[in-house]
Order: C-alpha cells, then structure tokens, then sequence
C-alpha cells in the first residue's frame, strides 16, 4: 500500500466527491446506501491526505442545489452528520486537525448547524498545527464570491484580488482539484480559489475511491509543471 509521504504534496486540496448514488445503483442498493459510504469514505480519505502531507483539505459534502434533491435523500445525507459526529472528531483530534465547515450554514436544520459549530469546538485547540479539514456544505462558489463582493461594496471601497480571497469563507488558493464520479466539471466548488487549481478526474465513484487512488492523484500532481501564466 502506498501510503508514504509525497515529496511536493499539495497543501491545499479540494475534493469533489460525487458519485455516491449511482455507486449505490450499481449494486441495487438504494442511493441513501451510497451516501453512508461516502460520509464513511471521506474520514479516511481526507486522513489519508494528511498523512501525505496536505495541510488543508476541502470536502464537497453538499452543494446549495443539492439542497433541492428529494426530502427523503437530503434528510438522509444530512442525519449522516449527527450519525458519524464521533468517529469524525476522534478520527480529526487523533490526527490534530482542526475543523471548519463552510456554505450558507443557516440554510440547513438548527439541530444539524449545532452539530456542525460543535465539531468545530471540539477541534479548535489543533487551530495552530496548520492542518485544517474544511467541508463544504449547503456550500456554492457563486454565493459565496457575490456575498464577499457585496461586503466589500458596503465598506465603499475596491478590493484587490488578494483582498476579495480573504472575505471568502474559504481564503485559500487551492493547489489540486480531485473530482471523482466521472464528471469533468465544477459544479459550483471554489470557482475563485481554484483559478490555478490543477484538476485531476477519477472516474471511480467516490465510495470505492481509495487510498491508493489518492495517492495516485497527489503523485500526478507532483509531476505536473505550474507555470502561471510564466515560460519555465
Ligand atoms: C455526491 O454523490 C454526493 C452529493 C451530491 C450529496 P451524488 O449523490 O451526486 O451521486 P451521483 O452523482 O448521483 O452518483
Ligand atoms: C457536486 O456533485 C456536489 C457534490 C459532490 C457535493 P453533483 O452530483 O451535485 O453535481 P452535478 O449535478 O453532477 O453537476
Ligand atoms: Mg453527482
């Protein structure tokens, strides 16, 4: 198993992980099957990332038209929150990784937002070891740049470029995009922090999506040249 450390790890990771109902439908399971994997998946993927040494790590959990799926699968997806709050702290405080969760966090139950701000308490002695997990949840990158543009409007002043990142809810540039599920597309994830995001596609559904898989993706994203814009 490959599970060394990677020389130029990413230190700013984005995760994309769709596919979980149609990993479901494979196996004639019901989709809500799909998603408990996932959830489980993305404690021990996000670890993984860690131990390959990425400092921050941001899980697409659930997007803001995502919201708009079936009652049934949404309040599953979301139960899956109360459901997995201990093995997710332990896994994070064993590993001292702070928590952050970030979207319109109002627009989601009150017990679930409880839940969410008290993971993120429970976590925030490990603020100052530089290793952060983020989720993504009722999350969307288009919201989320018009809300920042909209506070710097209020002030009256223009921004910079750096200046509207930091009024983000997520203030980082992101190093390397992992979708997987597929799909070549963004779906409304960190449009603005992903700008010179290296984007790597994995057509496993996000379930079966491994450690060796991620290992695989960090490797391809040290091999890759990142000119910005420049002739190397
Ligand atoms: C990703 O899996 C998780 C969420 C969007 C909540 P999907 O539920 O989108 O799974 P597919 O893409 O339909 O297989
Ligand atoms: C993106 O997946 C959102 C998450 C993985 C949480 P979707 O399944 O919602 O994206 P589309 O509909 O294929 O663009
Ligand atoms: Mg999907």
């Amino acid at each position: 198993m490959h599970t060394d450390k990677i020389i130029a790890a990413p230190e700013t990771v984005g995760i994309i992980m769709d596919g979980n109902g149609r990993w479901a439908q494979a196996r004639s399971l019901p989709r809500k099957e799909g998603h408990t994997k996932g959830m489980i998946n993305l404690i021990e993927i996000a670890s993984a990332a860690f131990r390959l040494g990425a400092k921050n790590v941001v899980c697409y959990s659930l997007s803001t038209e995502n919201l708009n799926r079936e009652k049934d699968e949404l309040e599953h997806i979301l139960s899956l929150v109360l459901r997995y709050f201990d093995a997710f702290v332990d896994a994070f405080r064993s590993r001292k990784v702070c928590a952050k969760f970030v979207g319109r966090l109002d627009l989601l139950p009150e017990e679930i937002r409880y839940s969410l701000l008290r993971t993120e308490s429970l976590l925030a002695e490990f603020a100052g070891t530089g290793r952060t997990i983020y989720i993504a949840i009722a999350y969307g990158s288009r919201a989320e740049i018009v809300d920042a543009v909209n506070k710097a409007i209020s002030r009256g002043e223009p921004v910079t470029e750096q200046e509207l990142l930091a009024e983000l809810s997520f203030p980082l540039e992101l190093d390397l995009i992992i979708r997987t599920g597929g799909e070549r597309r963004l779906s409304n994830f960190f449009l603005y922090q992903g700008a010179y995001a290296e984007l790597y596609f994995s057509d496993r559904y996000f379930p079966d999506f491994s450690k060796e898989d991620l290992h695989e993706a960090f490797e391809w994203y040290a091999s890759r040249q990142r000119r910005r814009g420049l002739v190397l």
